[in-house]
């Protein structure tokens, strides 16, 4: 609908391109000022006129020259160009284009690569919290893209490579049994590194084995490989259980250990292009006119680092993919890595470094809630989902004891609640973890979202509607409070492509809380299964397209909804 507006000002905008009209339209917050709106003041540097007098102009130039099917007035108000649309005829665009919905958004971005990095948690440590919301943002992130028409690579970097390993395996060697480890998993694990770092402390020969024990590691020692690879099928069948629970998906596990034998090659181009330095035994690329800390290359004892194989990751990822974006999630505590990683790239001659993106999120806090956990403080992903499950399910029964299926519905009741709540928060903010946020049946909440969705079908069922009927007289949703759910309707596409280019799953997620509010608003004052017949069936379109909507934008989210609840 902007564009449609914007062309059909430019005519009377001498030197404003049509996007640039386009970008300064805006949807005023209530429909009493018109359905857009151009604020003049934007346009008055450029024409220098006062922006009443460019809004006068435009209103009667465009009084005499407008398409009457889609505008039915204009105002000026303060240098405010109020536009009211003509409401039928911009009912009836909305409807067909939400029932379209599954044709895609757009097809600007067909065959063009996105290479994700998310949740990549670390061998023989708990797939904690953080770790929780790396999953979600990057799961809803595939989403957004993939419905804008990317192709999207989801590449699971595990951490599974680095001087801890030779740890565990001193630790497990003498504190551990195949049994233990096989019986109590990443626990087991978990509990050994501790009990290395303590007795480490005491005793220094601990660390010197340690070591000895990854260069075998590095060198391909089978023994170290085979305890190495065991760590990693135990923690691997853990991670998937959650994944299960979340419905997440990759296309690859490519952990570190992949691209420890690429950084050999890493090196030599880097000397090649005379960016290697030497520092106390190690290599590193100075990054000091960009004031950030050195680049470390390799260590001393000439192994691999962090840095490094992620450096190599990501040369290795634009060969074989092409890709025109590499984006990874983290916590913003990674940060300064990502920067000078990306420096380190640009400074080897790469332009496109530039296409490469830390999209980083703020800390989960458990403050003030008992949440279970197995040892200590930690907080496992896997305990907080179950648990939500298990108070859906009694939440759920009491709502209504005669719901089938109960099991079903309280896992995507549970599991959708932790999910929403973390994607609501907008990225960058800390979230703190409370049980009566998450599970709420009234507030901005999965639950509430999914109950609305529910009784969208329920009264689709009870008027037998199975899909819209599109032959319905549309004056008949003029009325305020139907105009409005409309128009909530007519904002989805805007919103998606919104959440794609901020990374910021939150704008969707607030968005179709707006559409339940707005819906639940029109349910509560406008009859429908009893009005009369031209009303019901428009209001029953109405319904199917909002539940249709919910959906859509709730799989965006990667939330499933329960038909019935
Ligand atoms: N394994 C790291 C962690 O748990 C995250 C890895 C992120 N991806 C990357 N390419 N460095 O914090």
């Amino acid at each position: 609908m902007k564009k449609v507006l914007s062309k059909m000002i430019i005519k009377y905008l001498d030197g404003f391109s049509e996007n640039e009209v386009e970008q300064l339209l805006e949807i005023p917050p209530e429909t009493k000022m018109g359905d857009y709106s151009l604020p003049c003041f934007a346009l008055s540097k450029k024409i220098k006129k006062s922006p009443v007098i460019i809004a006068n102009q435009l209103k009667s130039d465009l009084d005499n020259d407008m398409d009457k099917g889609v505008v039915s007035e204009i105002q000026n108000i303060n240098g405010y160009l109020n536009i009211y649309l003509n409401k039928s005829s911009y009912i009836h665009y909305i409807f067909e284009k939400a029932n379209n919905l599954n044709i895609g958004i757009s097809f600007e971005f067909k065959n063009k690569v996105i290479c994700m990095d998310y949740s990549s948690p670390n061998i023989a440590k708990n797939f904690h919290v953080g770790h929780l919301r790396t999953t979600v943002i990057g799961n809803s992130l595939y989403k957004i893209y993939r419905k804008l028409g990317y192709k999207v690579i989801r590449i699971n970097h595990l951490g599974d490579w680095g001087t801890q390993f030779g740890k565990l395996i001193v630790a497990y060697k003498n504190w551990s049994s195949q049994d233990k480890v096989e019986q109590c998993g990443i626990e087991e694990l978990l509990r050994i590194y501790v009990l290395f770092n303590a007795e480490a402390e005491r005793n220094p020969k601990l660390k010197e084995e340690a070591r000895s024990w990854f260069s075998k590691m590095e060198q391909g020692d089978e023994e170290a490989l085979s305890i190495w690879k065991w760590f990693k099928e135990i923690s691997l069948k853990e991670f998937k259980r959650v994944y299960k629970l979340l419905n997440v998906e990759f296309d690859y596990y490519i952990g570190e250990s992949f691209y420890m034998d690429k950084v050999p090659a890493l090196v030599t181009e880097l000397k090649e292009k005379g960016l290697l330095e030497e520092s106390q035994g190690a290599n590193i690329v100075c990054l000091e006119k960009y004031n950030m800390p050195p680049c470390l290359i390799t260590k001393s004892d000439g192994s691999s680092i962090y840095h490094s194989r992620d450096m190599a990751a990501v040369l290795y990822r634009k060969k074989k993919y092409d890709f025109e974006k590499c984006l990874y999630i983290t916590g913003l505590e990674q940060k300064l890595h990502f920067a000078q990683v990306f420096k380190a790239i640009e400074e080897m001659g790469y332009d496109w470094a530039e296409e490469l993106v830390h999209i980083p999120y703020g800390l989960v806090s458990l403050e003030g809630e008992k949440l279970s956990t197995r040892t200590g403080n930690i907080v496992y992903a896997e305990d907080i989902l179950k648990e939500a499950i298990h108070r859906s399910y009694k939440l759920i029964s009491q709502k209504n004891s005669n719901l089938k299926n109960k099991e079903q519905i309280a896992e995507m009741v549970g599991v959708g609640a932790i999910i929403f709540h973390d994607l609501f928060n907008q990225r960058i903010k800390n979230v703190n973890f409370s049980w009566d946020e998450v599970l709420s049946f009234e507030g901005a909440s999965g639950p509430y979202i999914q109950y609305t969705y529910a009784r969208a079908k329920s009264i689709l069922r009870k008027g037998n509607v199975e899909k819209a009927n599109m032959q319905i007289n549309v004056n008949m949703l003029t009325d305020e409070v139907s105009y409005e759910l409309v128009k909530e309707l007519s904002k989805y596409e805007d919103k998606v492509e919104e959440a794609a280019l901020r990374y910021e799953p939150s704008v969707i997620a607030r968005y179709v809380w707006g559409l339940a509010t707005s819906f639940n608003k029109f349910y509560h004052d406008c009859n429908i299964l009893n009005a009369e017949k031209s009303i019901k069936e428009a209001r029953l379109v109405l319904v199917y397209l909002t539940q249709k909507i919910i959906k859509d934008a709730m799989d965006l989210l990667g939330i499933q909804c329960p038909e019935e609840m």
